[in-house]
């Protein structure tokens, strides 16, 4: 019997060290420590056995239980830890190969122009102050001096809302220009210092609309950052002296500007600037359209009138006011020739800044 147990045990083991899979496990207890195994047979032939016999055959027979559990055990577990090694060594990591790239998002064009720009005027002194995008007539017109007649006013120039404002003369707009925020900064400056109000140094970014046909020139939205500076002493001078110190900082050095005579009905007199075209140097080609010049902004000296409707008076205080086109300004430093790009959204445009 206890020969019997030897072999038992021994056969076991042999299969056991040639199953390499988890089904091949599972058979293989079941014929061999299952109801029906050699072993569990040997068991319950424990009984018919002469009564001396019997102890020394059921230590060997649960030595041999032991052993075969324990071996099924190890043998489970061996198996599952080559397999992990095996899927490791099949996967390849090869770290000499380049990392896949990235995306960064970025900053549009003219939101950097724009910043460029602010932060030159910040340097100088001047704050940035935030006006509205949706006007009333009064402001964008009325109050800036435009006479009730003035082309600009007309419906194919501007954008209406639908929404009515307490007045009949005086419909709701998407604003044609930044100039309006001259009026709702003065106005709530003044208003916080009545009688006696302290100098104004703003610049008032922001976008505004005009209805108009889209062409490579125009778009029907486009930023403009607007200039105001109101205070005591404030002269032509003082306006020559800081947008030519503007063109130079922000163009170069040594760029030249000039001023030439123009309109505007909010300022008196009024001017327009161009620098030196950076393209040719001046000497004249198809960027400057063979000026040797380009225009930048437009310029002037407030109207008595405007002041007077900021609530600053004009007896008593001077200013100067300027408007320029950040997308035409970013059109000519980096030569686009059509200012739809900047609102096409198209990537292969808009990642070049
Ligand atoms: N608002 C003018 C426009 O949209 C630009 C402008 C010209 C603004 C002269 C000014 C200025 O402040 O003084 O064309």
């Amino acid at each position: 019997m206890l020969a019997q147990l030897d072999q038992i045990e021994q056969k076991a083991l042999d299969e056991l060290g040639t199953a390499t899979s988890e089904e091949a496990l599972q058979q293989w207890k079941v014929s061999h420590l299952g109801r029906n195994s050699p072993l569990m047979r040997a068991f319950d032939g424990l009984g018919g056995l002469p009564k001396e016999e019997r102890p020394q055959i059921g230590r060997r027979a649960n030595e041999v239980k032991r052993l075969l559990e324990t071996s099924l055990e190890e043998r489970s577990q061996a198996l599952r830890r080559s397999a992990v090694l095996q899927s490791l060594s099949a996967e390849r990591l090869d770290v000499t190969l380049p990392g896949r790239p990235v995306a960064h998002g970025r900053l549009h064009p003219t939101t950097l122009t724009m910043r460029q720009i602010i932060s030159v005027f910040a340097e100088m002194g001047f704050q940035v102050y935030r006006s509205r995008e949706v006007e009333l007539d009064e402001f964008n017109f009325q109050l800036l001096n435009f006479p009730p007649h003035h082309p600009a006013r007309e419906m194919q120039d501007s954008f209406y809302v639908d929404t009515q404002s307490e007045r009949g003369d005086n419909p709701v707009l998407l604003r044609t220009h930044t100039s309006p925020g001259q009026i709702r900064a003065m106005r709530a400056i003044a208003a916080m210092y009545p009688g006696d109000p302290p100098p104004v140094r703003l610049v008032l970014p922001g976008m505004s609309f005009r209805y108009e046909q889209v062409t490579s020139r125009s778009e029907i939205q486009f930023n403009q950052i607007e200039g105001l500076a109101v205070g005591k002493r404030i002269t032509m001078g003082d306006l020559k002296g800081t947008l030519s110190d503007f063109a130079r900082r922000f163009f170069g050095q040594n760029v030249r500007s000039r001023f030439r005579a123009s309109h505007f009905p909010f300022t008196e007199p009024s001017a327009e600037m161009d620098i030196e075209c950076f393209v040719c140097q001046g000497a004249g080609c198809p960027v400057c359209k063979r000026t040797g010049w380009l225009e930048i902004l437009g310029c002037g000296m407030v109207h008595p009138t405007v002041l007077a409707n900021g609530g600053y008076d004009p007896q008593t205080y001077t200013g100067f006011a300027f408007g320029m086109g950040p997308e035409r300004i970013a059109m000519l430093r980096h030569r686009i020739d059509d200012i739809r790009y900047f609102y096409a959204n198209d990537l292969r445009f808009l990642e070049q800044f």
